[in-house]
């Protein structure tokens, strides 16, 4: 019996020794190694053997077994290397080609500022909400304190929908929808899409994004909103910006500002981009008026606030130094591409 068992073991040694390739190979393993191999027809004979042979003969078969197992993978291994060689070796085989691209999208610069927008706001504890782009005449227009009648509604022309609705002309309308949904206090900024009716050109747009920030807390002054404003310039633009207000007027805040920054192409000496002024304007600001608090559901003798309306488009351009905004919304992906990975 131990004599089968060597015999056996010589023949796969000579098998693996012979196996001209990785195929040949592994019909070699199953013909000795396999389910009905002829090596575990040896271990299955095991009970037929007399008792007092049988730990001899066991120990034996599983020696065999053992080192035919490590024999085929050391054969396999080098079949394999010779394979990989052989190619190498072939002339029409070139390893140094460059692989085929593999096509990755990019972030919109709108989403990539915007994101950094509420990332900084984040930090500062500022909720970032959600609101409707077709919205209500009552909170794009009267609780913003821009009755039917008012002058105001006429720079802010949009589109109308059946059933009383607008395209929200600014992110405002958020402002007494926030306070009504979360009371008092509030830190949050809602940015999203709005909509005029307006002529296209290089810097309008009819559809463009704003971020809106609004905190309400009680005595709440210029001062928390101006260091919110430089808090946020000096992050996205890293570095400090220069800010000045300038008196805005603006239905919903009072007193209410425009924000300018200064011009950060030329430091303030003047240039094309400041058109030689050494400021530009970047965006309108104010205390909440106490009319809106109410309108919020809020007691405007307990209650005060700022807020903002951010052009996000305009920030964008400001940023990657885009000059018109038509490009955008342009949908070309050769603009978009260009902030691949811009500012991660
Ligand atoms: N909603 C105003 C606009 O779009 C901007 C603004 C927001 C002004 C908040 C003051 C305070 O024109």
């Amino acid at each position: 019996m131990l004599e089968d068992v060597d015999k056996l073991k010589a023949e796969a040694l000579a098998a693996v020794a012979a196996a001209p390739d990785q195929a040949a190979l592994a019909a070699a393993q199953g013909r000795f190694l396999g389910r009905k191999g002829s090596l575990t027809a040896l271990l299955r004979s095991m009970g037929k053997i007399d008792p007092a042979q049988r730990a001899t003969f066991g120990k034996a078969v599983n020696e065999a077994k053992n080192q035919l197992t490590e024999a085929f993978a050391a054969r396999q291994a080098e079949l394999e290397r010779t394979a990989i060689d052989s190619q190498l070796g072939d002339p029409s085989f070139d390893p140094t080609i460059p692989g085929a691209p593999v096509q990755s999208g990019a972030l919109h610069p709108l989403t990539i500022v915007q994101e950094r927008v509420e990332r900084i706001f984040e930090s500062m504890g500022f909720a970032v909400l959600d609101y409707p782009e077709a919205e209500t005449e009552f909170y794009n227009f009267e609780g913003l304190n821009i009755p039917a009648d008012h002058p105001a509604r006429d720079m802010q022309d949009t589109f109308w929908l059946d059933e009383g609705l607008v395209m929200r002309t600014h992110t405002s309308p958020g402002q007494v929808r926030a306070m009504r949904e979360y009371g008092a206090p509030l830190r949050a900024v809602f940015p999203g899409r709005t909509f005029r009716y307006e002529e296209v050109d290089a810097s309008h747009e009819h559809t463009f994004h704003q971020v809106e920030g609004l905190m309400i807390d009680r005595d709440i002054s210029v001062a928390n909103l101006i260091a919110a404003m430089k808090c946020l310039l000096r992050e996205i633009f890293e570095r400090d910006v220069k800010v000045r207000l300038r008196p805005g007027y603006f239905p919903f805040v009072e007193p209410g500002f425009e924000l300018d920054i200064q011009c950060l192409v030329c430091d303030g000496k003047g240039c094309s981009v400041c058109k030689q002024g050494g400021w530009v304007e970047l965006l309108p600001c104010g205390l909440v008026h106490p009319a809106v608090i109410r309108f919020g559901n809020l007691d405007p003798d307990e209650w005060t606030g700022w807020a903002f309306g951010l052009g996000l488009s305009r920030l964008v351009m400001m940023k990657f130094e885009i000059d018109d905004i038509r490009l955008i919304m342009s949908g070309d992906l050769r603009f978009t591409e260009q902030f691949k990975g811009a500012w991660r």
